[in-house]
């Protein structure tokens, strides 16, 4: 969800206010999103760089975070979504992780959408903190070293037992991955927008969808068209 600063100075507004709309666009797109029958959908909220940002501005996305968990609530019962998150939550704020606690915990039985959001959260940081669990197994004897496979190694991963994402979206016009899920995207799709988050409507997320429907993936086969030939 990138472009929420950019998209606020374009609107002589503050940063903060960019936010804030960001706040506003995810609950528009989560509803959207599980009306339209997807199964999980991971939010990029704030990565274990965004630390090196101005204090207050830090300091207001925290409150925001906390906010977001308390008014969300309702609407992921309505709408019968569940909230995970995935991150090193050992540095979120107490007052902001114990609302998310709380969503969490509300909505752990819920069977439908997960909505998961990324919070102090970078894919390296991922594989190394699952390293040491793994490393740890070992060292217990309750793992052996050759029974580490690529399945084994991303039952570590904070996503745990969930399926690749199929399609990765970047707004705002750049074109990297910033250190997101950066194991689990190696088959994923990627798309690219200009569009800045606050402006990421339900249209512009029909188009991404349009755009994956029009994808052939291969997951490093040939085509399937070729296979029969
Ligand atoms: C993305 O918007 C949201 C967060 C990282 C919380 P930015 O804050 O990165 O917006 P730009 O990149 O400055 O426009
Ligand atoms: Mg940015």
């Amino acid at each position: 969800m990138d472009g929420n600063g950019r998209w606020a100075k374009a609107q002589r507004k503050l940063r903060i206010q960019g936010h804030r709309e960001g706040a506003k666009n995810i609950r528009t797109l989560t509803t959207f999103a599980s009306d339209l029958g997807i199964e999980i959908l991971t939010l990029y909220a704030f990565s274990k760089e965004n630390w090196s940002r101005p204090k207050a501005e830090v300091d207001l996305l925290m409150k925001l975070l906390k906010l977001y968990a308390i008014r969300e609530r309702g609407l992921f019962m309505k709408n019968n979504v569940q909230m995970k998150v995935i991150g090193d939550l050992s540095q979120i704020p107490a007052f902001a992780r114990k609302e998310l606690d709380r969503t969490i915990e509300l909505t752990s039985k819920n069977t439908g959408m997960i909505l998961q959001l990324a919070l102090n959260y970078g894919s390296r940081d991922e594989m190394v903190r699952a390293t040491k669990k793994i490393a740890a197994e070992v060292a217990a004897g309750r793992l052996k070293p050759e029974e580490i496979d690529e399945n084994r190694f991303a039952d570590f991963l904070d996503t745990a037992h969930q399926p690749d994402p199929d399609l990765l979206i970047r707004t705002s016009g750049e074109l990297r991955i910033s250190n997101y899920l950066l194991w689990q995207c190696a088959y994923a799709e990627f798309y690219f927008t200009e569009k800045f988050w606050p402006e990421f409507t339900e249209k512009e997320l029909m188009k991404a969808i349009e755009a994956y429907q029009k994808r052939e993936r291969r997951f490093g086969g040939i085509s399937s068209r070729k296979t029969m030939a």
